[in-house]
């Protein structure tokens, strides 16, 4: 049911997180209508910023990011923007408590609250216990940044005190690739089309690349990164998230509940991985930034190859890669056929392909040989798009934009469950406890060697 009047806290509200994120996710959403009738946004954070900084600190961000506030209701926006200083733990509110008695006098007592914790998962545990503590756990909907532990020990304590203060179906936790318009086509593409549905299985499918590189770097979030690293930021969450939308077993339906156990159950059937298939790389320079530990032993870089024990996928190695500080930013989800033996020879592998760009609003692209015309049969590659923004009548929403328009409509579907995480935290864990060598690689290169050969006896689609 959507809230009509709805006070948002947000939690580490001056953090790169939210500025980059949640607070133009936030805006979009006042631009599209898409906010309840009435409510207040209580920035939180450590230090003791006045209402009007923090506007203008959102204003700020928001001219970064985007949308810029020449655009569209800023004047209304702003007026709803309060800050509540001095942190907020178990010990001491802060200021939290007083702000929200004034929000809450200005819309009522009945107003919704919608805790979003954007912060480092360190600080769940304490965040969600202060929450029960001063009284601001009961009936609100708490939302988790990814990822949500840092370890499988420290996951099951943390869904320990998370289930102590509040009741499952009051938590969300998010996972913004679940979000992303390309990602919901990679179930409405197979369960739509009869030609992708027949061959969504290992007699048709040779691998699945799921490949994730980043130009970006860490400079703006050196301390949150350093400690969590690419296996805990992408691998753990997003690529595996990605990787149970492909490897799901046909819900009963596309509703939410349906589809939500479908993604989960199946990350019950990945194989842990084995450190001998994972690379882990940092690149050159990475300690030399500020805020990086000097002898760091954080991983920029990993790849890995996954196998999911189930009749449907079994022998088919799903390929995991993602990196900061890469030749290349991509957002690539690619099933590679087998290639047909006869009565054709001599077919270039891995040419046929169906792939889901998921960066930006997305695209589905169709990789196939075709005969070129002439006299000779020769075959060659070819390949087919369809930008999703050129679908008639799109109205893409960003990710972020998607799933807090989801909290505040209170549909669970696209967050992640404490199940599925478990089976995610078992399937790495091998690689905490005994982590791969951390290799060097140049920056600007597709990370160490080594990780090609996870894709013997083929190639990485990207790169090389
Ligand atoms: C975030 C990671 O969750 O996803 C970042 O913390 C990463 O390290 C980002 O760069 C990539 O996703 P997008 O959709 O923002 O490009």
């Amino acid at each position: 049911m959507a809230t009509t009047k709805t006070v948002f806290v947000l939690f580490g509200a001056t953090g790169d997180l939210a500025r980059r994120m949640v607070l133009p996710a936030f805006y979009t959403l006042a631009i599209e209508g898409l906010l309840p009738a009435d409510w207040v946004l209580v920035g939180n954070g450590r230090g003791d910023v006045a209402h009007e900084d923090f506007r203008r600190r959102v204003h700020d961000a928001l001219v970064e990011f985007g949308p810029h506030p020449g655009k569209g209701p800023w004047h209304e926006f702003e007026q709803r923007l309060l800050f509540a200083g001095g942190g907020f733990t178990t010990d001491s509110p802060g200021s939290l408590l007083d702000v929200i008695g004034g929000a809450r006098r200005r819309l009522g007592p009945k107003a919704e609250l919608v805790h979003y914790l954007a912060v480092p998962p360190q600080t769940f545990p304490e965040l969600t216990r202060a929450l029960g503590e001063h009284g601001l756990a009961a009936g609100a909907r708490v939302v988790y940044e990814k990822p949500f532990g840092t370890s499988p020990k420290d996951f099951r304590s943390l869904n320990r005190i998370v289930h102590a203060v509040l009741d499952e179906s009051q938590v969300y936790r998010i996972d913004h690739f679940l979000g992303k318009e390309a990602t919901q086509n990679l179930h409405v593409i197979r369960f739509a089309n009869e030609l992708y549905a027949a061959m969504w299985n290992r007699e048709h499918v040779e691998s699945v690349q799921i490949d994730v590189p980043e130009t970006l770097g860490v400079e703006n979030r050196a301390g949150f990164y350093d400690a969590t690293g690419a296996v805990l930021d992408m691998l753990v969450t997003h690529l595996f998230q990605v990787a149970a939308e492909i490897a799901m077993e046909p819900p009963a339906s596309l509703g939410a509940a349906d589809l939500q156990s479908a993604r989960e159950r199946v990350i019950r059937s990945f194989r842990p991985l084995d450190p001998a298939e994972v690379v882990r790389g940092q690149f050159d320079g990475y300690r030399d930034i500020t805020g990086v530990r000097p002898r760091s032993r954080t991983d920029t870089f990993v790849a890995a190859r996954l196998w999911i024990d189930n009749p449907r996928w079994k022998g088919v190695p799903f390929l995991l890669r993602t990196g900061k500080r890469m030749a290349a930013s991509e957002q690539r989800v690619t099933m590679v056929l087998r290639t047909p033996r006869r009565p054709l020879t001599g077919l270039s592998p891995q040419t046929n392909t169906l792939t889901f760009s998921l960066a930006g609003d997305g695209a589905i692209e169709l990789g196939l040989l075709a005969k070129t015309p002439g006299v000779e049969l020769r075959v060659e590659p070819a390949t087919l798009g369809l930008p999703l923004d050129q679908l008639p009548g799109n109205e893409p929403l960003p990710p972020y934009v998607r799933l807090i328009h989801d909290v505040l409509l209170g549909d669970r579907s696209l967050f992640t469950r404490p199940d599925g995480l478990a089976a995610a935290w078992r399937t790495v864990q091998p690689i905490l406890q005994a982590p791969p060598r951390l290799a060097k690689y140049p920056q600007g290169s597709w990370g160490p060697p080594a990780a090609r050969k996870l894709a013997a006896p083929h190639r990485w689609l990207l790169g090389q």
